[in-house]
């Protein structure tokens, strides 16, 4: 099959087209023919070397990615929840070793959800890490419920997308910062209002909120902590980002933390319904071939990706 590998740590120039036998499944895995993957900032710093790479660098050889939608071509001795033949998408074994950068992946089932079938595979391969993230700190995390009040920061990015979307079918208002040329994007995502953080600073337009998710980092999310009420939450998710954000949030009576996303089937399933249904739409902004991988990681590099990016795979 074909797969890219990380030859080293370093530039997009070390990510190499290659031919590797098939992966072997154990019992819980099914194999799945990938047709599309979706690429995140976590693939970007891996491949630099930083964040989750101190993980994987024992591995070898190295294969970046960890969103996939394709079908199921075998099933491993216990698998009970898909056969082959089924279309899946999901988060594989995140944060660990996905394998996603190949025409065939080995996914534990307990990481993936049946695709529906009025989406793509490329709509089911982009509402995976970053859908996925976004739900399980809006829903499972922060509890978000109606009539909260709350800020997304980088509204217009593969994981601010999805959270406005949810967040406004779970009942909150939402705000949220995009440049200009984005505003009318994140407002029909169903944004209450749209700060352009080039032009104000979101603290002199908002108080009061229940919560914030911080996905730009930096000194946001300790700037972020004046516009919470008293008892309010930041979750902060760019990795590095704000290390003494807990303490901090704490002084002021506040509640602030990082979170890092974990592979959840079941939370799969959960996205599924709302892609389904139509609560939840996947903007894909471009689609790449696989043979151009380098070029989406530049894209990523770029942190100005509108909704997600995806290649094809097969
Ligand atoms: N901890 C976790 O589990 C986890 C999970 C997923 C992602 N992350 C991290 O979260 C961050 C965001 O991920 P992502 O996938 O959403 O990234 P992304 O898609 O690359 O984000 C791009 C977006 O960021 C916006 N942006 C850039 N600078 C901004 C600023 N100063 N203020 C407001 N918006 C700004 C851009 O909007 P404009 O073009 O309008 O400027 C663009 O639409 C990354 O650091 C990623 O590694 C962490």
């Amino acid at each position: 099959m074909k797969a890219i590998i990380l030859k080293a740590f370093g530039g997009v120039e070390n990510l190499v087209m290659t031919e590797l036998p098939l992966p072997e499944i154990s019992d819980n895995d099914v194999l799945v023919n990938v047709k599309s993957i979706a690429i995140n900032p976590v693939d970007i710093k891996v491949r630099m070397g930083k964040g989750l790479a101190e993980r994987l660098k024992e591995f070898t050889p190295i294969i970046l990615g960890w969103d996939i939608s394709g079908i199921v071509t075998a099933t491993g001795r216990k698998v009970t929840a898909f056969k082959t033949g089924d279309e899946v998408f999901g988060m594989i074994n995140f944060p660990g070793h996905g394998k996603a950068y190949a025409e065939y992946v080995a996914a534990p089932q307990a990481h993936l959800a049946l695709k529906p079938a009025s989406i793509s595979h490329e709509e089911a391969a982009a509402a995976s890490l970053a859908a996925l993230t976004a739900w399980q700190l809006l829903k499972e995390y922060a509890g978000i419920k109606k009539g909260n009040k709350i800020l997304i920061h980088a509204a217009a990015g593969g994981v601010g997308h999805y959270a406005v979307q949810m967040a406004k079918h779970l009942g909150a208002w939402v705000a949220g910062t995009a440049s200009a040329k984005n505003r009318d994007f994140i407002l029909d995502l169903g944004a209450s209002t749209h700060i352009d953080y080039e032009k104000e600073d979101f603290e002199t337009v908002l108080k009061d909120l229940d919560f914030v998710l911080d996905a730009v980092g930096g000194d946001y999310s300790v700037r972020s902590l004046s516009v919470l009420k008293p008892g309010g939450t930041i979750i902060t998710i760019p990795s590095g980002s704000s290390r003494n954000i807990e303490e901090t949030a704490r002084a002021m009576g506040r509640i602030g933390y990082h979170f890092l996303v974990k592979s959840n089937g079941q939370n799969m399933k959960e996205i599924a319904d709302l892609l389904e249904k139509g609560i939840v739409k996947s903007f894909i902004s471009e689609t790449y071939p696989f043979s151009e991988m380098r070029a989406a990681h530049l894209q990523i590099e770029t942190k100005k990706t509108k909704g997600k990016i995806v290649l094809t795979v097969s």
